[in-house]
């Protein structure tokens, strides 16, 4: 039974990768659409650490600035920079591509010196002109992209001596989590729907995206990994604040019948997350700063 299961599974992922049944852009901006009203909960406890690449002294006191916030979510970034850059000819874009995180960003940020723009990021940044912009923030949102695309075109909108800040996650993040989908997927081939590659889209490590930038003539201002343990008393809150915080956006995409698959997921959590009395999940991210040669 367990062998049959497994072909029909392997069948399956075969078929659905055949047909071009991938998570896409698309799937990501209907789950952060859903997650936008709670996403604050992943700020109250990752924001900390986005605060580590704002490093903006260099942009202090220097006329006409214009800033990139790619994927900018609810405006976390863009609110701490227009905060800490007073001058009134400082201009930032910031660009995501779920309508529902920029109207919550507007809420927030109500200064002329920012513009929104809903938009497929890769699609916004080829619409660029070149050595446009003193300034690019990209929070926990690489991986949505092919990065090596995206870091070409950073490099190409950057004006000389222009920044790259960057937190995102890495390999080793939410662990355990990969493997409890890949079981469920298994245990249920019939449902399955979609398959995901962002785990794929992951630098492996620091030294990773060290390279990724390298390559395209940045220099290394900053870098490091962090590592953030959260814990929850149930099972199920663990499983919610994965889905309302978008960590796991694109998931929801991969099953047919959600209900059962939830319950499901649930379950193994409460068997491999646990540890004295809570249930345990793990992020893992690089952040760095680079600069244009
Ligand atoms: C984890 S949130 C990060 C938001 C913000 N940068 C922050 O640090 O709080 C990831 C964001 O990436 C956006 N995103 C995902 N795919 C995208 C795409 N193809 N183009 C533009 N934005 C995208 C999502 O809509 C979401 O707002």
């Amino acid at each position: 039974m367990k062998l049959f299961r497994k072909i029909h599974t392997y069948l399956k992922m075969v078929f659905l990768y055949l047909t071009k049944r991938i998570v896409r852009r698309e799937d990501y901006r209907e789950e952060y659409n859903i997650a936008a009203s709670t996403y604050h909960n992943w700020l109250n406890k990752m924001n900390k650490h986005t605060n580590t690449i704002l490093k903006i002294d260099h942009l202090k006191n220097r006329k006409n600035i214009h800033i990139l916030d790619f994927a900018c979510g609810t405006g976390y970034i863009s609110g701490y920079v227009l905060s800490e850059l007073k001058d009134a000819t400082v201009k930032i874009t910031a660009v995501d591509i779920s309508d529902k995180m920029i109207e919550l960003a507007k809420d927030k940020i109500s200064d002329s010196r920012c513009s929104f723009i809903v938009q497929d990021g890769t699609d916004f940044l080829f619409g660029e002109e070149d050595e446009k912009y003193d300034a690019i923030f990209c929070g926990y949102a690489l991986p949505y992209f092919n990065q090596k695309k995206v870091i070409k075109e950073f490099h190409r909108i950057l004006k000389k001596d222009g920044t790259a800040h960057f937190i995102t996650n890495c390999k080793g993040t939410l662990k355990g989590i990969d493997e409890i989908y890949i079981d469920t997927m298994k245990e249920y081939p019939s449902s399955l729907n979609k398959i995901m590659e962002i785990r794929y889209q992951l630098p492996k490590n620091q030294n990773e995206l060290k390279s990724w930038f390298k390559r395209r003539q940045f220099s290394i201002i900053f870098l490091d990994t962090v590592k953030e343990i959260v814990s929850f008393s149930s099972p199920e809150n663990l499983y919610n604040w994965l889905k309302n915080t978008g960590a796991i956006a694109g998931t929801g995409h991969i099953f047919t019948e959600d209900e059962k698959i939830v319950e499901s997921i649930i379950d193994k959590i409460k068997n491999r997350c646990y540890y004295e009395d809570k249930y345990w999940i793990n992020h893992k991210f690089i952040q760095g700063i680079f600069k244009k040669e």
